[in-house]
């Protein structure tokens, strides 16, 4: 509990010079501030908005190697941009860089626009990444404040409200543009993020080794200066069931679809399935799916245990089943893939869809060349599974 004392206060008029000097001498190596070209950093901070740094690297590097320019980037299609992108969700933020180099390349040369309203201008540009790489990039003068930095600067002013109120962030906003150094900007904003991922931790913040504790409201004025921000509690996320095929065709390819371009996990690639009715058991849920999305029929269904994934607004437990094709394997679409198991790595999948798939494989390693289509007479054992690309973020969700 806060006390109830006067807040959202300007900080302490020291605060940047010693959060600078701080900031020079223990400021991480990480990639995008090796050669930071304004493509460079525009695309760190996508990442940075949803991914944590130590899981941003890796897509980082993947990222940059494959698409260096803006024009690469442009040129690039959308199923490999997301291929690259594949496991760290949130894939609305590459279909949106992939959409914003194609606008900056067609219309400016490849050149990205300097001020906060034209890069606010551009597909999946919010007032955050604006602010950031107008900065970061081009010494605009303004503070561009992420989750690290908010919780930051409603410690360094005592802040009491809720950060998800925007009154609340445009006041901390306010207080800090009133320290911000015109000239260094970038690094200001870059050394308050840092200083909340490494020291201003969000429960725990470490304020012995806090080089601007000085400076700090929350720090001199509270017992537990981790009691701000305020916390809200959230209800728990609703659960959808649902159920998924891996279904098998005698040359023991499996189906995946593609699901349409936009909206939730849009353009990527999955198995047949979806929720579970009332009154429906798994397998029965299963079986219709498979028949009202594909027209197509299973013979046995395995089950092959359940896979629980959660997103932003709501967690999935699916209920995963193996079975062979029983009957016609109907017409072939775009959107339709029989793909033999080594080959799923080509496509980009959601992350619920690379468990299902470890499940899958798993299942089939306990009992080797153990493929579900009677007809099968050779099985090639799949490779164990995609590439592990770290762990999914503590809180939030990945697609
Ligand atoms: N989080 C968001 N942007 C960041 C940056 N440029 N450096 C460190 N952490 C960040």
């Amino acid at each position: 509990m806060v006390p109830n004392r006067r807040s959202g206060s300007l900080p302490a008029a020291g605060v940047a010079p010693a959060l600078l000097a701080w900031f020079a001498a223990h400021r991480r190596p990480l990639p995008w501030r090796r050669r930071p070209t304004p493509y460079r950093i525009w695309v760190a901070e996508v990442m940075l908005q949803q991914t944590r740094v130590a899981q941003a690297v890796p897509l980082f590097g993947r990222f940059v190697d494959r698409f260096p320019t803006v024009d690469a980037l442009a040129r690039a299609s959308l199923d490999e941009v997301l291929r690259v992108w594949a496991g760290a969700g949130y894939y609305a933020r590459a279909r949106n860089l992939h959409a914003a180099a194609r606008q900056v390349a067609a219309t400016r040369g490849g050149t990205l626009p300097r001020t906060v309203e034209a890069l606010q201008a551009l597909p999946g540009v919010g007032p955050y990444i604006a602010r950031a790489v107008a900065s970061l990039a081009f010494g605009a003068p303004v503070v561009a404040l992420e989750a690290n930095g908010l919780r930051v600067g409603a410690r360094w002013t005592l802040e009491t409200g809720r950060l998800d109120a925007p009154s609340t962030r445009e006041r901390i906003a306010r207080a800090l543009s009133l320290r911000l150094p015109a000239d260094r900007a970038g690094a200001f904003n870059e050394a308050v993020m840092e200083l909340g991922e490494t020291v201003c931790r969000p429960v725990h913040p470490n304020c012995p080794d806090c080089p601007v504790a000085v400076f700090c409201r929350a720090r001199q004025e509270l017992p537990d200066p981790g009691s701000i921000p305020v916390r809200v509690h959230r209800p728990p996320r609703p659960i959808v069931r649902g159920a998924v095929v891996v279904l098998e065709d005698p040359d023991g390819r499996w189906l995946v679809q593609r699901r349409p371009p936009r909206g939730l996990l849009g353009g990527l690639w999955e198995f047949p399935g979806g929720k579970i009715e009332a009154r429906e058991t798994p397998e029965s849920a299963a079986r219709r799916e498979l028949r009202e999305e594909t027209g197509l029929r299973a013979g046995r269904l395995r089950p092959r245990g359940v896979v629980r994934h959660q997103y932003s607004h709501f967690g999935v437990e699916l209920h995963v089943f193996e079975g062979p094709l029983r009957g016609p394997p109907g017409r072939t679409a775009p959107e339709r893939r029989w793909l033999r198991p080594d080959d799923l790595t080509t496509v980009a999948m959601p992350k619920a869809t690379e468990k299902i798939l470890a499940a899958v494989v798993g299942a089939r390693g306990a009992r080797p060349g153990s493929g579900s289509h009677p007809d099968r007479t050779t099985t090639s054992p799949p490779r164990a599974s995609r590439p592990r690309r770290g762990r999914a973020r503590a809180r939030r969700t990945t697609a």
